[in-house]
């Protein structure tokens, strides 16, 4: 009988392989987790196809790794009886923790691979897609997503709410991590294969069912990937996502965002937007309101707004951004960030527009409540512009997306 691979305990990162050299390279190539949850019915068909894909292409330089939260169904009893005829084949029972991310983490960190790799368990995820994600990793990448929305990607007959939550969902997740999710066409992929070498020694700390987000946010990825795949129906068990993981993907995002943005820099900005704040709602009520002097609500809204983005510079420049700025002295090193500042602080003035203008006039929501959900939105928008491209020093292009 085959025995089960201890769970580990402890942060979830990720070892590097002992030092294999180019004449040694690692025994294994591909390690390919597959988190389960009630998937006994599920399982065996999918080990089968993994079996008769990888082994002609990989021969025995690969692993399966199944991390089974103690499904009911007993589906790491399943796992283990395979194991029993496919050396290939590892299974982890974990009986503490739990949730999808923890479990794929804790599968690599038992990987002996050089390339990291997960999917689902319930056939929705094409097996045979794996070979296009290693192709492109053998091509360089250092991470190959299966995307729903490239070319040759979708979804079969999800219902029109599922497709507009997970639509919704990414478009939150732009609006919040534009840095992030902006490099993915599907951010919400759990098909995936990433390099040992890229998030080796990286401090993972995900939330929820969103891994994929986890890596790219945190891990130095350069070279992105992606194929298409179409995204099946289950044919048995049920999905696992609830409302619950909608929650914890909001609660990610923001704990990503907290940790991407340095956290106190944030808060300084937050606090000179907030001063911009009072100075925009302030303009924008002695020069729109109707006990005042009533001008039109957009012209007094562009006058609000440059005021309180010129004053919002000033105090950036001095004191959120102080350390980057003092690194590019004199009027002319300031003008540019303060051109910049504007052009950035614009744009996200015409997103402010358009969501004031939408709650206000088709939502019929109150217009300052809705000027300040709309500022809200937008702040994190001229954050991550504004330190990118008005304050960090100028740089040579970073590093591409290839796609
Ligand atoms: N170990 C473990 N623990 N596995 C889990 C857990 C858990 O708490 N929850 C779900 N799984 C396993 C399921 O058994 C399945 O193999 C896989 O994770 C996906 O779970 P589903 O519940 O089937 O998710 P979905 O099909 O609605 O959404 C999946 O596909 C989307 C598109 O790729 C997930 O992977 C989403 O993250 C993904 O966006
Ligand atoms: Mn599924």
């Amino acid at each position: 009988m085959s025995t089960l691979v201890p769970a580990p305990t402890g942060p979830l990162t990720i070892d590097a392989l002992p030092s294999s050299t180019s004449t040694a390279p690692s025994p294994i190539r591909v390690s390919l987790v597959i988190p389960t949850r009630n998937e006994a019915s599920n399982l065996p068909t999918l080990i089968d196809q993994l079996d008769g894909l990888l082994s002609p292409v990989l021969g025995d330089r690969y692993e399966l790794i199944v991390v089974d939260d103690d499904s009911p169904d007993r589906t790491w009893e399943v796992a283990l009886e395979l194991a029993r005829t496919r050396p290939q084949l590892r299974v982890m029972r974990r009986q503490g923790e739990r949730g999808l991310s923890t479990a794929v983490i804790r599968g690599w960190q038992v990987a002996r691979g050089e390339v990291l790799a997960v999917m689902d368990a319930d056939l929705q995820h094409p097996a045979e897609v794996n070979l296009k994600l290693l192709s492109e990793i053998d091509s360089g990448a250092e991470l190959a997503v299966a995307s729903r929305h490239v070319v040759g990607g979708g979804v079969s007959d999800w219902q029109m709410s599922r497709r507009i939550l997970s639509r919704g969902a990414q478009l939150l997740g732009l609006l919040v991590l534009p840095d992030v999710l902006g490099r993915l066409t599907d951010p919400m992929s759990g098909y995936f294969m990433v390099r040992r070498s890229v998030i080796a020694g990286v401090a993972l700390d995900p939330l929820g069912y969103k891994i994929l987000i986890e890596v790219v946010a945190r891990a130095n990825v350069r070279w992105i990937a992606e194929s298409g795949y179409v995204f099946r129906e289950r044919e048995a068990g049920e999905s696992k996502v609830t409302s619950a993981v909608y929650a914890q993907y909001l609660r990610h995002l923001l704990k990503l965002r907290w940790t991407k943005l340095g956290g106190l820099r944030f808060l300084q900005f937050c606090v000179v937007g907030s001063s911009g704040v009072l100075v925009d709602t302030a303009l924008l009520y002695l020069l729109s309101d109707p006990s005042t002097l009533a001008l039109g609500l957009t012209r007094s809204k562009l006058v609000a707004s440059e005021t309180a983005i010129v004053s919002n510079f000033l105090l950036n420049d001095l004191w959120t951004f102080r350390d980057m700025a003092e690194l590019q002295p004199g009027m002319r090193a300031r003008l540019r960030r303060f051109v910049s500042f504007n052009v950035i602080c614009s744009t996200g003035l015409l997103w402010n527009l358009l969501l004031l203008n939408l709650m206000f006039n088709v939502l019929h929501m109150n217009r300052y409540v809705a000027n300040l959900i709309a500022i809200a939105l937008v702040t994190g928008w001229n954050y991550w512009l504004n330190r990118k491209l008005s304050w960090s020093p100028l740089t040579v292009g970073t590093d591409r997306d290839k796609g």
